[in-house]
């Protein structure tokens, strides 16, 4: 096992009726902006409950944050922050509406001349400090809620991108799962596979003598298979929503990835496709995710081979054999929840999709993966035979 240090300052508040917890764990002298996104809360009773919970309080709020959240909207928000000398930001929301908060918190503290996306995306300037923030999560999928990452994008130059620092942990993350009843099935899904990505990327590598971590992660893996099929057939299903919703937080909270190599191509292509095609997160993934084991089949063999037997239960000594099996359980298993797996699903064309990839990972001299082996032609034949 490699060297680790671990910190996550999020406490954790989960369970049904969560929400009116917020008066415990804010204190009353905040001015706070409570950030949305398009409205999904108006209709689920959720914004009800938060502004219920936060009687007396001094709130503002700011609505419109997009799916992807795009950076001009996000600075509207900045505007107000500044303007209005807000103190806390609350997120309530999915993924999106907590990571583009984070964006906000860390904008919020930026006074330079730069541009804010140019500073801290393209440059990765450090994010040495933003304003609290904390989460009504409503959308179990990205992790955010208990990691210090979030992806922004940036309309005007079809970029999107990730940072990840210290002051953007979430100081509390609300996790009621009751608030997921009200998901369209679509957005289920693209959680649903965008949580078994983010397990592939942290235990799908090469072995470095971590079995608790590997169990973990193949814990998450057995998990959301058999909760998934539940949760689509009976979408009011608590407990089948709860394990869902656990299984996304740990999924991404860093735990599985202590000590172990990452990987992390298939959400490096995954956002070039949301970038220039504007389709779903999760949608990206499940494109990219089987051609991606594929084309690394090798290297990854004893992974997926073991993968292949204790999540699938697959019967086959040969690990090359078992990991082509393993690789098609996956495909099978995201087209069972309804999830395609195709460029022309989406009436892409695979050979300008890998041609523009190719092009923008060769500018930016991009090598991806747990070696570095997938440069710009990987990417480009990876995404040719999406
Ligand atoms: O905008 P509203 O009206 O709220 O509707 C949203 C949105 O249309 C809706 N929704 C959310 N909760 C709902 C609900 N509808 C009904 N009932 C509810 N309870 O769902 C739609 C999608 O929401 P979004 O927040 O975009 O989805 P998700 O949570 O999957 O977030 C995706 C974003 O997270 C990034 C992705 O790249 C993408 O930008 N990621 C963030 C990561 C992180 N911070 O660590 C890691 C991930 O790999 C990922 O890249
Ligand atoms: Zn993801």
């Amino acid at each position: 096992m490699n060297n680790f240090e671990f910190y996550c300052p999020t406490r954790i508040v989960f369970g049904k009726g969560t929400i009116a917890k917020l008066p415990e764990l804010i204190d009353k002298s905040k001015k706070i902006l409570i950030t949305y996104g398009g409205g999904s809360i108006k209709k689920n009773g959720v914004y009800e409950q938060v502004k219920n919970a936060l009687e007396g309080y001094d709130v503002l709020e700011f609505g419109g944050i997009e799916p992807n959240p795009k950076y001009e909207t996000l600075m509207k928000a900045v505007d107000i922050v500044k303007s209005e000398g807000i103190d806390f930001l609350l997120a309530v929301g999915g993924g999106s509406v907590l990571d583009g908060t984070k964006f906000i918190a860390a904008a919020s503290k930026y006074y330079g001349e730069k541009d804010a996306y140019d500073y801290f995306m393209i440059e990765q300037n450090p994010v040495t400090d933003a304003l609290p923030l904390a989460d009504v999560i409503t959308l179990p999928a990205t992790g955010s809620e208990m990691n210090n990452g979030a992806v922004i994008s940036r309309i005007s130059t079809d970029e999107k991108l990730a940072f990840q620092w210290e002051p953007l942990y979430p100081q509390f993350s609300i996790i009621d799962p009751q608030v997921t009843f009200s998901l369209p099935v679509k957005q289920t899904v693209n959680g649903i596979v965008d949580t078994f990505v983010h397990v592939m990327e942290q235990y799908c590598t090469y072995d470095v003598n971590s079995p608790l971590q590997d169990d973990w992660a193949l814990g998450i893996l057995r998990t959301l298979i058999k909760e998934a099929p539940k949760v689509i057939a009976n979408p009011d299903d608590y407990g089948a929503r709860a394990n869902v919703f656990w299984c996304a937080t740990c999924g991404l909270n860093y735990w599985i990835s202590l000590g172990v190599p990452q990987d992390w191509a298939t959400h490096m292509i995954g956002h070039e496709l949301t970038a220039f095609y504007g389709i779903d997160h999760g949608q990206s993934l499940a494109i990219i995710e089987p051609r991606l084991l594929r084309n690394q089949k090798v290297s990854k063999s004893k992974k997926l081979a073991k993968l292949a037997r204790e999540v699938f239960g697959v019967n086959e000594p040969v690990d090359l054999k078992a990991a082509d099996i393993a690789v098609d359980k996956i495909e099978t298993f995201f087209n069972s929840l309804g999830m395609k797996t195709r460029l022309s699903d989406y009436d892409i064309n695979a050979e300008e999709a890998a041609q523009k990839i190719r092009g923008r990972f060769a500018k930016r001299g991009t090598a991806l993966g747990e070696k570095g082996a997938i440069d710009a032609e990987a990417a480009y034949d990876i995404v040719k035979a999406s």
